[in-house]
C-alpha cells in the first residue's frame, strides 16, 4: 500500500534532499559567486607569480587539500548498497522491535561489506574476515547489526583488540605485508592466544575467500537479547543467509583476481544491482530461553563459540533485498558509521565481554574519523525517526535548534522534550542481576578453546581439509621465525593431529611433540558450577 511504500521510501526521500548533481549548472564558488575561469590562476603578469587575492584558487585548492578523512582503523576497505528488510511474520511473541512486527512493512537499510585488515585501496579477494554491517532505519530509530561473515571471533575480551589488530596489520617498521595474515607478528600472536583456535579454522577455510558479497553468510557473532512487550527476555544470535548460497573462490583464483581486478567484489555487487539481480539475504535467529543459559557444554556468552544448529535451529524470520546502488561512495559508504549501541526497544545486550567493549569502541573511533560529535547528522547516518534532545553545538553542526533553553526538565519552554515510558516505546535496559566481585579474571567456563575448533575441522570434506592445509602452508609458510612455526604445529595438534602433521610437513618443521592420539576434548566442568552459583542466588 501507499503508506508502506512511503515508509520504505522515507530514507530515500531524506537522502534526495541532500543530492546535488552539477549537471549543466554554471560553475560557482562555495559562496555562490559565478566563475569566469577555473583553469588558470590569477597571476601578476602573464609570466608572473600567482597572487594571494586569487580567492578561487585558494578555495579550490584548500578544499582539495582537505578531501581525505582517516580511513577506518579496521575494515577500511568496504562497499555499500541500499535496500529494504521485511519480516516474514510478526515476531511479537519474542520482541517488541517495530521492524519485526508487520510483514507488510519494509524497513529501509544500508549495508556495508568490508575486509578487515587491508587499507582502503587494498584488493578485494584476499584471505580475510569480511564485515557485514547493516543499518536498519526503523521507525523507532536506527538499529545497526554490525556482523562478520564468520560466526565466531579471535578473542573473548575486547581489551585484547588493539593487540590482535597491531599483530595482524602490516608490521610497524616496514608496513609489510599489506592485507595479509601471512607474517610473524600475527602467528606469534595466535600462539600466545589459544582462544583464537576456532576462528583461525574459519579464517583458513574457504570462508576466508568468499566468491561474492552476494554469496556470504553474515553473523551478529555476539549473544544478544530479544525482549517482548511484556518485558520477557530471551538470548538470541543473528544470522544472514544469502539466497544465492554460500560460495568461495579457490586460493589460486583469489590470488589471480587480486592482481587482475582488485575491485572484484565491489564491481560484482555494483553490477548485480545495476542489472536488477538484487542480492537477497534471509535473517535467521537462534533463540535460547533464559532458564537454559547453562544447559550447554560451552558458555553462551563466549564469542569464540557457535551455538550448534542441530541443538538450536536457525529460524528464518525475514528477508533483506539490496536494490539500489549508492550515488556517492564517499558520502555514503565512507561516511556511514555503524555502532552496536545503535539499538532499538525490543533488542538488548548481554554480558559477552567482547560485545561490552565494542559498545565503547565504535562511537569513540567515529568521533575522530568523522570529525566530532555531529556525524549522526550526515545524511547516510540520519535516522528517519525524529530526533529531539538538548545536545548542542560542536564541529559541523547542521541542525539549527530554536528556542532559549537546552536543558531538561525546564520550566520556561512549553515544548520541553519529554522522556517516554516503556509502554510508550522508551528504551529501557533489561534488568539483569549482576552482583559479583570486581575482578580481572575470565570465568573458567571460557577456557575450552579446542572442542569447537576440532568440530569444525572434522566436519570438513576431504577437499575442504586440503584447502585448509594449503592455507596453513601459505600463511604459516611465510613466517620467518621457525620457533613460531613449530608453536603453530603444537597449538593445532590440540585440534587435530592430522592437521598438525600436515602443517609441519608443509612449512618444514618437526611433527607435533605430543602423542599421536586424536586430542580428547571434554566440555568445561565450570558450567555446572555456574549453574549452581546462579540458581542459588
Ligand atoms: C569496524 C572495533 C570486533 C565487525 C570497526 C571499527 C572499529 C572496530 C574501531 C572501525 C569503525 C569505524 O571507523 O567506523 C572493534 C573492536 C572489536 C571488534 C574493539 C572487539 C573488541 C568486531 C566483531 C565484529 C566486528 C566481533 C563482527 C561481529 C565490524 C565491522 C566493521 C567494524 C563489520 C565495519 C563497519 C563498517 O562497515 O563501517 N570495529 N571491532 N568487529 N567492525 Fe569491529
Amino acid at each position: 500500500t501507499n503508506e508502506q511504500n512511503n515508509h520504505q521510501d522515507a530514507k530515500n526521500e531524506q537522502l534526495n534532499a541532500f543530492k546535488n548533481s552539477n549537471q549543466g549548472e554554471k560553475l560557482s564558488t562555495n559562496q555562490g559567486a559565478k566563475l569566469s575561469d577555473t583553469s588558470q590562476s590569477l597571476t601578476a603578469g602573464e609570466r608572473g607569480p600567482t597572487i594571494m587575492e586569487d580567492f578561487h584558487f585558494r578555495e579550490k585548492m584548500t578544499h582539495f587539500d582537505h578531501e581525505r578523512i582517516p580511513e577506518r582503523v579496521v575494515h577500511a576497505r568496504g562497499f555499500g548498497a541500499h535496500g529494504y528488510f521485511q519480516p516474514y511474520e510478526s515476531m511479537k511473541e519474542l520482541t517488541s522491535a517495530k521492524f519485526l512486527q508487520d510483514p507488510s512493512v519494509k524497513t529501509p537499510v544500508f549495508v556495508r561489506f568490508s575486509t578487515v585488515v587491508g587499507s582502503r585501496g587494498s584488493a578485494d579477494t584476499v584471505r580475510d574476515v569480511r564485515g557485514f554491517a547493516t543499518k536498519f532505519y526503523t521507525e523507532d530509530g536506527n538499529f545497526d547489526l554490525v556482523g562478520n561473515n564468520m560466526p565466531v571471533f579471535f578473542i573473548q575480551d575486547a581489551i585484547k583488540f588493539p593487540d590482535i589488530v597491531h599483530a595482524i596489520k602490516p608490521e610497524p617498521d616496514n608496513e609489510i605485508p599489506q592485507a595479509s595474515a601471512a607474517h610473524d607478528t600475527f602467528w606469534d600472536w595466535v600462539v600466545q592466544n589459544r582462544e583464537s583456535a576456532h576462528m583461525i579454522m574459519w579464517l583458513l577455510s574457504d570462508r576466508g575467500i568468499p566468491r561474492s558479497f552476494r554469496m556470504m553468510e553474515g553473523f551478529g557473532v555476539h549473544t544478544f537479547r530479544l525482549v517482548n512487550d511484556q518485558g520477557k527476555a530471551r538470548f538470541v544470535k543473528f544470522h544472514w543467509k544469502p539466497l544465492l548460497g554460500t560460495h568461495s573462490l579457490t586460493w589460486d583464483e583469489a590470488q589471480k583476481i587480486a592482481g587482475k581486478n582488485p575491485d572484484y567484489h565491489r564491481q560484482d555487487l555494483w553490477d548485480a544491482i545495476n542489472n536488477g539481480e538484487y542480492p537477497e539475504f534471509e535473517l535467521g535467529i537462534q533463540v535460547i530461553e533464559e532458564n537454559q543459559e547453562f544447559d550447554f557444554d560451552f558458555d553462551i556468552l563466549d564469542p569464540t563459540k557457535i551455538w550448534p544448529e542441530e541443538q538450536i535451529p536457525v529460524k528464518i524470520i525475514g528477508k533483506m533485498t539490496l536494490n539500489r546502488n549508492q550515488d556517492n561512495f564517499f558520502a555514503e559508504t565512507e561516511q556511514a558509521a555503524f555502532h552496536m549501541g545503535n539499538i532499538v526497544p525490543g533488542i538488548d545486550f548481554t554480558n559477552d565481554p567482547l560485545l561490552q567493549g565494542r559498545l565503547f569502541s565504535y562511537l569513540d573511533t567515529q568521533l575522530l574519523r568523522l570529525g566530532g560529535p555531529n556525524f549522526h547528522e550526515i545524511p547516510i547516518n540520519r535516522p528517519i525517526a525524529p530526533v529531539h534532545n538538548n545536545q548542542r553545538d560542536g564541529f559541523h553542526r547542521m541542525t539549527i535548534n530554536k528556542g532559549k533553553v537546552a536543558y531538561s526538565p525546564n520550566g520556561l519552554q512549553n515544548n520541553d522534550p519529554q522522556t517516554s515510558s516503556f509502554a510508550e516505546g522508551g528504551f529501557e535496559h533489561y534488568q539483569e542481576k549482576v552482583d559479583g566481585y570486581k575482578v580481572r579474571k575470565r570465568s573458567e567456563s571460557f577456557k575450552d578453546h579446542y572442542t569447537q575448533a576440532a568440530l569444525f575441522y572434522n566436519s570438513m570434506s576431504e577437499h575442504e581439509k586440503r584447502h585448509i592445509h594449503k592455507a596453513f602452508h601459505f600463511e604459516v609458510g611465510n613466517v620467518k621465525d621457525p620457533k613460531i612455526k613449530q608453536q603453530v604445529v603444537e597449538m593445532f595438534s590440540n585440534v587435530s593431529h592430522t592437521l598438525a602433521n600436515e602443517i609441519a610437513k608443509g612449512v618444514g618443521v618437526e611433527p607435533p611433540q605430543s602423542n599421536n592420539q586424536e586430542p580428547q576434548v571434554s566440555p568445561s566442568p565450570a558450567l555446572s558450577q555456574l549453574q549452581t552459583t546462579f540458581s542459588s542466588n
